[in-house]
């Protein structure tokens, strides 16, 4: 096992539309991320108003990689990515923005695609992209994207704006042949949880843990592994949390 890899969380094999056990207000995983995300819109702007995210990204894009070094810190994450991954597959990434995790998978990829809405973050994707392979660029949410083909759905912390989650992943299932592997941070203060207040009660849920309800839910079947990042800006923990898909789910 990697240093890195802290723990195989578990894997969700069977169906299940019901709440899950603990589950927040007694509502499904999918109606809970609709409802905090709902509720995070009011405080935060950027999960739901597009401008508010695109002024956010074109201050933050230049040097978000200094800024936000995941990628480069997850090595044995992006090993186990890459050990997954069969020859010249095309890679469809959703949110890749400056493509430090692109940039990370490329030489094992024949073709990439990368769904990347916002304009200044796709400017420093182009700035910053070396790779030998020919990327398409499509400006434009998940959620709005046209049905496409792909071999390999990917995703880093990409998920904040998505309100239709289980829309979002039956999407990924449906378009990636033959996987779909999704990163997310974990703890305070590198990614805040989803979280709702209702009646004066606050429910929270890591992003990482409410994809995986939502997956349970859908009845796909799932991997999570958690690894320890050495950050310079400070320990923190990411998810590697993925599928093969089957299309007729
Ligand atoms: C936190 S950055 C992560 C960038 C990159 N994946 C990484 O980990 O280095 C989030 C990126 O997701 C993009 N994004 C946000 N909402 C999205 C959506 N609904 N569909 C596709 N991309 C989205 C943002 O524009 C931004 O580039």
């Amino acid at each position: 096992m990697h240093a890195e890899l802290i723990a195989v969380i578990g894997m969700a094999m069977q169906t299940d539309t019901n709440p899950v056990p603990g589950s927040c207000f007694g509502m499904s995983p999918s109606e809970f991320w609709q409802a905090a995300h709902e509720q995070s819109g009011q405080r935060l702007h950027r999960p739901i108003d597009d401008e508010a995210e695109e002024a956010f990204w074109r201050d933050y894009a230049d040097g978000y990689d200094q800024k936000s070094p995941l990628a480069a810190c997850s090595t044995e994450l992006i090993a186990d990515v890459q050990a997954s991954l069969g020859a010249k597959w095309h890679m469809v990434e959703i949110g890749a923005g400056s493509g430090a995790f692109t940039r990370r998978l490329a030489p094992m990829l024949s073709r990439i695609t990368i769904v990347e809405p916002s304009a200044a973050m796709r400017a420093e994707f182009q700035r910053l992209w070396d790779g030998a392979v020919a990327v398409d660029t499509m400006g434009s949410k998940w959620e709005d994207a046209p049905s496409m083909d792909a071999d390999f759905v990917f995703g880093a912390n990409a998920f904040y704006r998505i309100r239709n989650i289980a829309a979002a992943l039956l999407k990924m299932n449906d378009i990636a042949r033959h996987r779909v592997a999704l990163v997310q941070t974990i703890g305070r203060p590198h990614a805040n949880p989803l979280t709702l207040t209702v009646d004066g009660r606050t429910c929270e849920r890591e992003r990482a843990n409410a994809l995986c309800d939502v997956l349970g839910q859908l009845g796909i079947g799932y991997q999570r592994r958690d690894y320890r990042i050495a950050r310079p800006d400070g320990p923190g923990m990411a998810a590697l949390i993925d599928w093969v898909p089957n299309r007729s789910q």
